[in-house]
């Protein structure tokens, strides 16, 4: 019976961890399929989940891999001549990945460019290459799952081809918002030129309309962010980017599932990059990773001061400005801080400046140091986390594995993780409420209070490193939402 079979998913993606991996959206897709492949068919009606993941085969993938196998040939639709596109097969951990290679995604690139429309070229390609693979490869797709705007235009593209193609006739689409704000502006001219027809887009303001982003919202039959809450913030206008008001209109088709962060991955006691092994119960061993990291940075070496850290993409959207300024509010205090990061160069100088100013007590590394940022966690009391907004953030619960406190903005997903409240058994870190730099140094006056009473500061260490982010939960209410687009609710 056609029931038996899996509920095939083509999980679509810009980039995947550990093939590929620039930001958090790499986390994701690299940790979801595996998670959602693992449900057993029992909780599913009988249907197991065979979930597929297609990302571009980016010019850095090239290199690593060997076991690659050729599964089809075919051509993506242009006005100006159909284009040809190959896909490769490989697999991860279990998670069947296709890469798409094509004349748009050229093999000098980087994984997103400085200019849209290079950017557009390569992902709009992509997004319908992906279509056309599935097809290609006689692969029937019940979900497709497509991620931020790199991805939205294969979900709008198949609202358009579902009435009159049968391939594609009964498949649901699902879009997951990482970051919303980033919607592909830039990319209008390069829509028109694959002949993409234009939208009416009942209820889309007009200016959304030839924005990817945005039209993939308008066509996907579920709409999600990566937290309850960021899903809750984006129907206000302070959050909504201006699409709160079709986001209100669409509601019951919006929702909010929390990411997991992949455990096995972010292990204090099993790190190999950290000097010193530990687990909740081993708090006095962290203490010397404290240490070490204090003597790395030629900071006193002392583990009564607080360490503060900071690890982030120097992006407005962190609000490591808010930190620095906040950070000049509280000098009558002792703190000593750690910034980890790159980005935009004008954040960058801002860290830099306050370490001129205050040489005894601030560093600067301005660059990506996976290595360091784990030396970090495991040695830092306080991870900062200043965002103005945070679709969920992962550094908060990688910080609460390693015994390090998150204080951090009361938005998105932050706020659905971090629990700021003595009185409650699983309170975890500190939460300030308005983006500015007197309620962030507020906090931090509050948090290093905390600090100086050894035994509180345990209780918060010991339930972050307690809190239970696997992804098996979220895993599961994915699925639900799958079941429910397949008629086969559970
Ligand atoms: C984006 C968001 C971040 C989220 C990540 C993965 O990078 O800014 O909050 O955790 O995507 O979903």
């Amino acid at each position: 019976m056609s029931e038996q079979r899996p509920i095939n998913v083509l999980f679509i993606a810009s980039e995947a961890a550990p093939l590929i991996k620039v930001g958090g959206l790499g986390d994701v897709a690299g940790s979801l399929p595996k998670a959602l492949r693992k449900i057993l068919p029992a909780k599913m009606k009988g249907r197991a989940l065979d979930v597929r993941l297609v990302i571009p085969f980016h010019s850095a993938i090239t290199q690593r891999l060997d076991s690659l196998q050729l599964v089809a040939a075919f051509f993506v639709p242009h006005p100006k001549g159909k284009i040809a596109a190959r896909a490769f097969q490989t697999s991860v951990e279990g998670v069947p990945v296709y890469l798409i290679e094509g004349s748009s995604i050229l093999s000098d690139q980087s994984v997103y460019s400085s200019d849209p429309r290079v950017d557009a070229n390569k992902f709009i390609f992509f997004s319908l290459a992906a279509l056309e693979m599935a097809r290609a490869i006689s692969w029937p797709v019940d979900i497709l799952h497509a991620n931020d705007w790199h991805t939205a235009i294969s979900v709008y593209d198949l609202k358009i081809r579902r009435p009159q193609d049968p391939f594609f006739k009964e498949t649901k689409s699902v879009l997951s918002m990482h970051n919303m704000p980033y919607m592909g502006a830039g990319s209008e001219s390069v829509i028109y030129e694959f002949g993409i027809p234009e939208c009416t887009c009942h209820g889309l303001p007009e200016w959304a309309r030839n924005i990817p982003l945005p039209l993939g919202m308008f066509a996907a039959d579920y709409l999600l962010t990566v937290s309850p809450n960021y899903a809750n913030e984006i129907l206000t206008p302070q959050y909504g980017c201006g699409l709160q008001d079709f986001l209100n209109s669409r509601k019951e088709t919006v929702a909010g599932i929390l990411n997991g962060l992949d455990e096995t991955k972010w292990d204090p006691n099993s790190d190999p990059s950290i000097h010193f092994n530990y687990g909740p119960a081993q708090l006095n061993i962290r203490k010397k990773n404290k240490l070490a990291l204090q003597t790395e940075f030629g900071l006193d070496k002392d583990e009564n001061i607080p360490l503060l850290i900071l690890i982030s993409r120097m992006d407005q959207q962190k609000g490591i400005d808010l930190a620095v300024q906040g950070l000049r509010l509280v000098q009558d205090l002792d703190w000593q801080v750690i910034f980890l990061g790159t980005g935009d160069p004008i954040i960058e100088a801002a860290c830099r400046s306050l370490e001129v100013e205050l040489p005894n007590r601030v560093r600067a590394a301005i660059r990506f140091d996976l290595n360091l940022s784990r030396r970090m966690y495991a040695g830092g009391d306080v991870l900062l986390i200043p965002s103005r907004y945070e679709p969920c953030g992962l550094t908060q619960m990688i910080a609460m594995r390693y015994g390090c406190v998150p204080l951090a903005r009361s938005t998105g997903g932050l706020k659905d993780t971090i629990v700021d409240d003595s009185e409650n058994e699983s309170n975890n870190g500190f939460l300030f409420e308005e983006a500015s730099p007197e309620d962030f140094a507020t906090t931090i006056r509050r948090a290093i209070e905390v600090f100086l009473n050894r035994k509180s500061w345990q209780l918060l260490q010991v339930n972050g490193m307690k809190s239970d982010f696997s992804w098996e939960k979220s895993a599961m209410e994915y699925s639900m939402i799958y079941q429910k687009l397949l008629g086969e609710e559970a």
